[in-house]
């Protein structure tokens, strides 16, 4: 090997060794920006804070103060109570065979939809029932769902004459809130989809009973808005008044 070659290969190696250094270098300082990113000078929920005097650092809305798209001012919508409903009123109930909890009347509920009942609002009530509420309930209301026949307690028939003539107001309570070993869904489904339900669950009624005197009718107008998300009701109310029969 001539010297010049051997030189020429000393050098690549230098090169080489000051590259791997340059590079281990810059890898550090890119972990040190990463963990100072990490650590950052911020609150986890519900985390302590020794800045406020009552230790919290979630802190509460001023007072006086509602959240853009919280203000929820139309009652019927949502709660499916009439407005100043009558504390006092006791649901009269009592338990079937199967243990559920039986209600005969419902003094606070509303009786009308508070929203347009529409085709895309069944539609979309039929869609949502089918995520949320076909594994008890099955497919037509019978109570027959798959969870059920693993053995979770059997729900009501929606057929039975107090479902039948139960207000839309006490279906969409039942949702908001939950009913005894039912648990609650008014966290995961929004109003307006209740009322979709709601509006479904009407359908199935009617498709078993197409007699009966169901009420679907609104006492909303064509303009009430909707909250974004929800079922965009198109028809006027007063086409919607009576749909009978609709169920697929
Ligand atoms: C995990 C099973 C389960 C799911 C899911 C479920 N339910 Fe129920 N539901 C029940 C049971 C059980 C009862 C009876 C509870 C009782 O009376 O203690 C019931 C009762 C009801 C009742 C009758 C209330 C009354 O007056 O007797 C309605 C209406 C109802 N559910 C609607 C719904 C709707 C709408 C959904 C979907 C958003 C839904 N449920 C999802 C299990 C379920």
């Amino acid at each position: 090997m001539s010297l010049n070659k051997r030189n020429e290969r000393r050098i690549a190696l230098r090169a080489a060794l000051i590259l791997t250094a340059v590079c281990g270098l810059l890898l550090t300082e890119a972990c040190g920006v990463r963990s100072d990113m990490q650590d950052q000078p911020r609150y986890d929920a519900y985390e302590k804070s020794d800045f406020f005097s009552d230790g919290r650092s979630s802190r509460d809305y001023p007072e006086g103060t509602v959240a853009r798209g919280h203000l929820e001012e139309n009652k019927a919508f949502y709660t499916g109570k009439i407005d100043n409903p009558d504390p006092n009123a006791q649901a009269a109930t009592s338990t079937d065979a199967n243990g559920n909890t039986v209600v005969a009347s419902f003094p606070n509920a509303v009786t009308e939809f508070p929203l347009p009942v529409t085709k895309e609002l069944i539609d979309r009530g039929e869609e949502r029932y089918k995520i949320y509420c076909i594994v008890c309930h099955g497919q037509f209301g019978e109570g027959d769902g798959m969870v059920v026949r693993r053995g979770f307690p059997k729900p009501p028939t929606f057929h039975d004459d107090r479902l039948r003539n139960a207000p839309v107001g006490h279906f969409f309570d039942v949702i908001t809130n939950g009913w005894g070993k039912m648990n609650s869904y008014g966290y995961q489904v929004q109003a307006a989809d209740r009322w979709a339900i709601v509006a479904y669950i009407r359908t199935l009624q009617l498709s078993r009973n197409p007699d009966a005197n169901l009420q679907m009718t609104s006492s909303a107008n064509s303009n009430t808005a909707s909250p974004a998300n929800a079922a965009k009701p198109t028809a006027p109310a007063a086409n919607a008044a009576t749909t009978k029969g609709g169920a697929k």
